[in-house]
């Protein structure tokens, strides 16, 4: 493939899909490519999908749901969207699971369904676990509703689950399609 503009916008709450959509953007760059790097903080900010080749979307899971933002960017930009080459990344802690994948899948069916946009690939990814960004109702609802009570926090309250080689795997397929 030639030298191609790759489109990665992302929304990160406490900053893991900012860390994974980081990497990706320097992946890309290394592959030899464009990468601008987009924070979806407003849908309105701005974020221009008509002049990249391909985009690259990835968003976290709060409360069973995507980033407001996210889906409102993902709506007021559907038509580009679907007509590039695209890939979504979202990420939750059900990811990490087993047992939770299905919980993961669902929540990436309902970013489709409240958007109308059916990606041409999805990564479920595994999160990340970051107690100090918590206060105390963030905390319990990781703990009892997100994690349903398993006891999996590392050292200092933070663990990492995200499988960087499985995304970088995605990436590498995703340039070379
Ligand atoms: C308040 C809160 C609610 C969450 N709700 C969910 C959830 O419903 N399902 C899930 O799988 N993960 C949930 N998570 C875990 C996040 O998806 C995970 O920590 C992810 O790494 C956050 O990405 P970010 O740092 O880019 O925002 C929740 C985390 C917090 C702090």
């Amino acid at each position: 493939m030639n030298n191609v503009n790759i489109l990665v916008v992302y929304a990160s709450t406490e900053g893991q899909t900012r860390r994974i959509a980081e990497r990706i953007a320097i992946q890309v760059r290394e592959a030899g490519h464009q990468a601008e790097l987009r924070n979806c903080i407003d849908w309105q900010s701005n974020i221009d999908v008509d002049s990249s080749d391909r985009v690259i979307v990835a968003g976290s899971v709060h409360e069973k749901r995507h980033q407001r933002p996210l889906e409102m960017f993902v709506m007021a930009n559907l038509a580009h969207l679907q007509a590039k080459p695209n890939l979504f990344l979202s990420v939750s802690l059900s990811a990490a699971f087993e047992d939770g994948k299905a919980e993961a899948q669902s929540y990436a069916d309902a970013f489709f369904d409240y958007t109308g946009w059916t990606p041409a690939q999805t990564l479920l990814v595994a999160g990340a676990l970051r107690y100090e960004e918590y206060d105390y109702f963030m905390e319990q609802i990781v703990d009892h509703v997100v994690l349903k009570d398993r006891d999996v926090a590392g050292q200092n309250g933070e663990r990492e689950f995200t499988d960087w080689d499985a995304v970088s795997r995605t990436v590498d397929a995703f340039l070379a399609s």
